[in-house]
């Protein structure tokens, strides 16, 4: 995988700090911007702002970006500032909450340009209480696909949930991301990565390094940390950067990080051709993968 599509830059919590920091991300190499229209934790609106303002400074053209946001149902939201009306019927509140997405990430800042407007991945925050409301959901937003969405994904879900996605007759666009807390609560997914991999779905991880403090004094970490001559928390990514299809959510407010971040995952990426690097990162990775099974 292409290191800038490693990382995904999450932009949760960042409130006002928001367009400043997406557009540093924007220049230090992230390509991958994942939000929420979910005011409760997420300016999807100052997102917007930032992209625009990395377009309009050239940094990049909106079809450089990967743009992701998600659906957030009734209960995820605070209801003063939910972006749908939560009495109107599901498909309803998808095509409120999606104008509204559609809105807030539009490239340019006439408010016109929102008819050019799209979504690269648009991702249901969690499955709703029955799997007849989740599909309701998913049928509602497949109805922007392709034009105003790209492609669709589901966050916090289990492998039931997931496997009947792929199921179900309605459901005529199969899910393109899986997006879960990545612990050991968990076991850190096996099942459901091992399903990703085999329907080509990329599996994006959120609280690699808030959820994992343990696994930074595990020996694989640490001696790959030695190898490289880098810090643990890089360590880390480092090995899970080498699951393929799988992207690592990154929501660091440290523009020196979002920097170092990128630059030694290209590094480490070309380090790794080397042969004898090869082997050993092979065999810390194995290690690395048994240290996650025992999962403590
Ligand atoms: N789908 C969902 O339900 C869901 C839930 C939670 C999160 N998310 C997404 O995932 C994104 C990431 O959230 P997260 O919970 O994984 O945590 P996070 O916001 O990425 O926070 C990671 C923490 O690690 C630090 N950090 C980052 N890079 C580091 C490095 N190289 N060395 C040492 N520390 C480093 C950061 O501190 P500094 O800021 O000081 O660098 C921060 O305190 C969110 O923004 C959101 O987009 C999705």
């Amino acid at each position: 995988m292409d290191p800038q599509l490693c990382f995904v830059y999450g932009t949760a919590w960042k409130k006002v700090a928001t367009a400043d920091l997406v557009h540093q991300a924007i220049r230090a190499g992230f390509r991958i911007i994942d939000m929420a229209a979910q005011p409760r934790h997420y300016r999807e609106d100052l997102v917007g702002e930032g992209m625009r303002a990395a377009i309009i400074a050239g940094d990049v053209q909106r079809s450089d970006l990967l743009i992701q946001t998600k659906f957030t149902w009734t209960s995820g939201q605070d209801h003063k500032t939910i972006p749908f009306n939560p009495d109107a019927s599901i498909p309803l509140q998808v095509r409120q909450s999606v104008a509204s997405s559609l809105y807030n990430l539009r490239s340019r800042d006439n408010p016109e340009s929102v008819n050019e407007a799209y979504i690269d991945c648009l991702l249901l925050h969690f499955p709703l209480p029955t799997l007849n409301q989740t599909l309701q959901v998913w049928t509602a937003l497949q109805k922007f696909v392709p034009s105003k969405i790209r492609t669709l994904g589901i966050c916090n879900t289990s492998l039931p949930v997931l496997q009947a996605l792929f199921r179900a007759k309605s459901v005529t666009l199969k899910p393109s991301v899986v997006q879960n807390r990545f612990h050991a609560e968990t076991s850190y997914d096996w099942d459901i990565r091992e399903f990703c991999a085999k329907e080509n779905v990329i599996y994006q991880g959120f609280g690699v390094l808030k959820s994992n403090k343990w696994l930074l004094s595990t020996q694989p970490v640490i001696k790959l940390a030695e190898e490289i001559n880098t810090t643990l928390e890089i360590a880390l990514f480092l090995l899970i950067s080498e699951y393929p299809n799988f992207q690592i959510l990154n929501g660091t407010g440290d523009e020196n990080r979002m920097e170092t971040d990128l630059k030694l995952l290209q590094q480490f990426k070309e380090w790794k051709v080397i042969s004898h690097n090869s082997d050993m990162t092979s065999l810390l990775h194995h290690q690395f993968s048994a240290v996650l099974m025992a999962g403590h």
